[in-house]
């Protein structure tokens, strides 16, 4: 979050309410189900330049990291309590997990979660998370002005980790906490050794070590808003201390260090870390009513990549390191609508339209085209906290911005191409096209995965669309993702506006046009 923010975010109350108050329909239904039909209609115009896409096989930008379909769970109004866990609700599982926030989770192929916060972890002491859950000691969460009840904590974290297929991650407390706390933590997580915090692990009923390999060196440390807020001189030269204790325990771990706004902060903290850490953090919220300004921070997102990219360049070049330090953009989203008000637990209950699908759907066509350096990647949050997934006493509901993480990691290679995109842009916003794409493949070459996101609010864009080094079959599915406008949301009592609907192409080849609707996201997968 930037600090300046703080004041801009008002509180969302009706659209949250209203979207709660109604039950949804069937949730098998909402999951899966690609109905096909008819296209939309719309007013189909020409862009005013030639659109073209071209793909050149020989032109692999690299290997994309699975870890940046990542998530992030924070303790913070109804992501960990009334979100993924909720003990006693009919929903939920003997061990308390909501079972169907867990199978909406899981279709994202969720790849690695991050835990507990965020700036509730720079106040969390995870020792009050552990042990027989009636004794554990309830807290004020001074973060986010909230009370704790500490019944979900390291173990249960752990477990839903598992349940979900994710790798867990976890962020220590630069805040109020000590390094020893880090290294204890690491030493519960990951400890095999005779000694107290490894035998604590066991005597909980967890017998195997957890091997945690993700572990962040505290969150947004350089805010004002954050506990133990420090300048990053102090924080580096604390960071070296916390991450050389933990390492002490378990040299294996992958560190994360903190991140900052600008080159001001990071350039400083990585010159200090760079032999430490492996990833250095970047978060980012976007966001705004209009859709030209809300795609041209999609584009300063992307800028904000390459500047720290820039930023680890100049660092290594210093250093004979042989592993490059990876970006971890471990908390990025729309977040404008909604803030926190203490005593209302429905906090940054964001209800997220078409337009910020589109905006999630760029942001990982981002990643792939900078998979040379983000290496993982968090959306913020998993659930109720602006997040793809809404829950309420009887179900749930699959906000907009759910759509392109599932079909992004349902259909995305491995490998990124370079794909060449022209493309008309917003009036007055040169940088900022209409068409926004990624092109990916598998290690074999067998399938070409085309994500195509059209941003134009009005017109449908015809493509011409060629492809060098790679025989496509003619026809295969397009899957679309779109809705009556860019202000269409999902909601409890109307929570099917914005779906993914499976249509197909045909005459695909070498050279081919094809027409990608207004303000969609359209994920194509071609065959070899
Ligand atoms: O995701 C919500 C908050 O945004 C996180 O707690 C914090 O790290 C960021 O400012």
């Amino acid at each position: 979050m930037k600090s300046n923010e703080i004041g801009r975010r008002g509180l969302l109350k009706g659209g949250a309410a209203a979207m709660l108050g109604a039950a949804a329909g069937p949730f098998g239904s909402l999951l899966r189900s690609w109905p096909i039909v008819p296209q939309q209609q719309t007013a189909t115009v020409e862009a005013a330049g030639i659109a073209r896409i071209k793909i050149d096989f020989d032109r692999r930008i690299g290997t994309i990291d699975r870890n940046i379909y990542g998530n992030f769970t924070e303790h913070l109004g109804r992501c960990i309590y009334g979100g993924i866990y909720e003990e006693g609700s009919p929903l939920s599982d003997a061990d308390g997990f909501r079972k169907d926030v867990l199978q909406a989770a899981k279709a994202m192929h969720v790849s690695v979660l991050r835990w507990p916060g965020g700036n509730f972890s720079s106040g969390y002491n995870w020792k009050d998370g552990i042990g027989p859950k009636d004794q554990r000691p309830r807290r004020w969460d001074t973060a986010w002005q909230e009370e704790e009840s500490n019944r979900f904590g390291t173990d249960e974290f752990i477990e839903y980790c598992r349940k979900l297929g994710a790798e867990p991650y976890i962020c220590v407390n630069m805040g109020t906490g000590t390094m020893q706390e880090a290294a204890d933590w690491v030493e519960y997580c990951n400890a095999t050794t005779d000694t107290y915090w490894a035998n604590l692990r066991k005597k909980n009923g967890h017998a195997e070590p957890y091997n945690v390999k993700y572990w962040a060196l505290g969150n947004e440390v350089y805010g004002s808003w954050q506990a133990g807020h420090k300048d990053a001189v102090e924080y580096a030269a604390d960071a070296v201390e916390f991450g050389k204790m933990m390492r002490w325990v378990d040299p294996t771990i992958k560190l994360v260090a903190c991140g900052g706004p600008g080159v001001d902060w990071n350039f400083p903290v990585l010159e200090k870390l760079v032999y430490l850490v492996d990833y250095i953090s970047l978060h980012h919220y976007g966001g705004s009513l209009e859709t030209a300004k809300e795609f041209n921070d999609a584009c300063e997102f992307e800028k904000q990549v390459r500047t720290l990219d820039a930023v680890i360049t100049a660092v290594m070049s210093r250093t004979d390191k042989k592993e490059r330090v990876a970006i971890a953009v471990d908390e990025w989203n729309i977040w404008f609508r909604s803030w926190f008000h203490r005593g209302d637990n429905h906090m940054l209950e964001e209800i997220y339209n078409l337009r910020d699908a589109l905006w999630i759907a760029s942001g990982l066509n981002m990643f792939h085209r900078n998979c040379r350096t983000v290496k993982l990647a968090d959306v913020a949050q998993l659930v109720n906290v602006i997040a793809p997934i809404m829950t309420n006493d009887t179900g749930l509901v699959l906000q907009t911005t759910y759509y392109p993480l599932q079909l992004y990691t349902d259909h995305c290679g491995d490998v990124a191409l370079d794909a060449l995109v022209r493309s008309d842009a917003f009036p007055g916003l040169p940088d900022v096209p209409y068409l926004d794409v990624s092109a990916t493949t598998d290690d074999g070459n067998q399938k070409l995965t085309l994500a195509v996101v059209n941003r134009h609010p009005t017109t449908d864009i015809s493509v011409e669309i060629e492809i060098e080094g790679f025989k496509p079959q003619s026809s295969g599915n397009l899957y679309e993702i779109n809705g009556p406008s860019l202000d269409a949301a999902n909601t409890f009592a109307n929570p099917s506006q914005v779906t993914v609907r499976r249509k197909s192409y045909s005459g695909a080849g070498a050279a081919f046009r094809q027409t990608f609707a207004a303000h969609s996201v359209s994920v194509m997968t071609l065959q070899a």
